[in-house]
């Protein structure tokens, strides 16, 4: 590779959710979980080795990172050295293409785009497997992006050593029948900020009374939701896909103190769900860490049920997703 590479990966939305660790450093989630890759916002990242160079240069839409965005890239690129033993700084330029203000998180397109870029760069020779554990060191949603459509990501096991279980916990993609999935984002109003995702997902863990009892039903989600993929079953996939976001933010709610993302704006995007769902329109509602509506539908609905929820959200934003592929090399990069 010359010690360069650019790679290109787009970000995920989850259907069954990630949320909990059992290993803060190594990153093993606690549960299952299972994603649709987007066909938009993708994020591009140039990596090149500089041997002269005392430390990583980093910049992310041309501006040098710092703070806790740096310390988790110079971390990640540590990782990598580690693995190719070299010792090379590197200069890593990231261009991420989520509208600012938009809400969605840009760490799993981000992870996801680094990984195969670091790699190649530093020599690595990593198929889409290894590449996925990878992206999960940086973080865990990123593990998913790696493969385009659906892709379920493996919680592994603790039964070895702690390579043992770094090696189990991976994503790959999921056998689906032809469903026709749209994912139409409503960008409600951000409102004050919150707590950042890793920090409300420990808080969670560690003194939510629902939380082990979300993990376990999640685990029976994902069952379920596996199935019904296979079988082409829409409405079940989608039924599942709320109720799993719903109990995750359940178990936020009853942590102490409460993590609490979800909006008035976010509640009346959910009562327009609703109502879509009682006038025969089959659509279903997600929310990860902010207060934006993701919602699953038909292609064939999905321009209806962008307009339902338009003037719900504050912003009047509202965009349609469709799949999307997987994160790759750009040839000759
Ligand atoms: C709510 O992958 O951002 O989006 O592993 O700590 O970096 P870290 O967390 P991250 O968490 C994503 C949480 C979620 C659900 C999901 O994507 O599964």
């Amino acid at each position: 590779s010359g010690g360069r590479a650019t790679a290109v990966a787009h970000p995920n939305i989850a259907l069954i959710k990630y949320w909990g660790k059992r290993d803060e450093h190594l990153i093993l989630p606690r549960a299952d979980s299972l994603s649709m890759t987007l066909d938009l916002f993708p994020t591009t990242t140039r990596v090149h080795l500089d041997p002269e160079a005392g430390h990583d240069e980093v910049t992310l839409n041309g501006r040098p990172a710092e703070g806790e965005a740096l310390r988790r890239v110079v971390a990640f690129l540590n990782l990598v050295r580690k693995r190719a033993g070299l010792a090379s700084k590197a200069v890593v330029a990231s261009e991420n293409t989520v509208p600012t203000g938009a809400g969605l998180a840009s760490s799993a397109s981000g992870f996801a785009a680094l990984a195969v870029a670091a790699a190649a760069a530093y020599g690595l020779g990593l198929d889409a497997t290894a590449l996925s554990r990878l992206a999960r060191r940086g973080s865990g949603s990123a593990a998913r992006s790696l493969f385009g459509g659906f892709a379920v990501w493996h919680a592994g096991t603790d039964s070895g050593t702690a390579l043992q279980a770094d090696l189990s916990s991976y994503a790959e993609p999921v056998p689906v029948s032809d469903i026709d999935p749209a994912l139409v984002i409503a960008v409600v109003d951000a409102g004050p900020k919150t707590i950042p995702s890793r920090a409300a997902m420990r808080r969670t863990v560690e003194t939510s009374p629902l939380y082990e009892p979300w993990a376990v039903s999640s685990g029976d989600d994902l069952r379920l939701m596996r199935a019904a993929l296979l079988a082409g079953d829409f409405e079940t996939v989608g039924e599942i896909t709320e109720r799993n976001a719903l109990g995750m933010h359940a178990t936020m709610l009853a942590a102490r103190p409460a993590v609490r993302y979800l909006s008035p704006a976010t509640l009346t995007v959910l009562d327009r769900v609703l109502r879509l769902r009682e006038d025969g329109v089959p659509a279903y509602a997600t929310m990860d860490a902010g207060p934006n509506v993701k919602v699953l539908c038909r292609r064939a609905d999905a321009e209806r049920v962008a307009e339902a929820v338009r003037d719900a959200a504050p912003s009047g934003s509202v965009l349609v997703a469709k799949a999307g592929p997987g994160a790759r090399l750009l040839p000759g990069s």
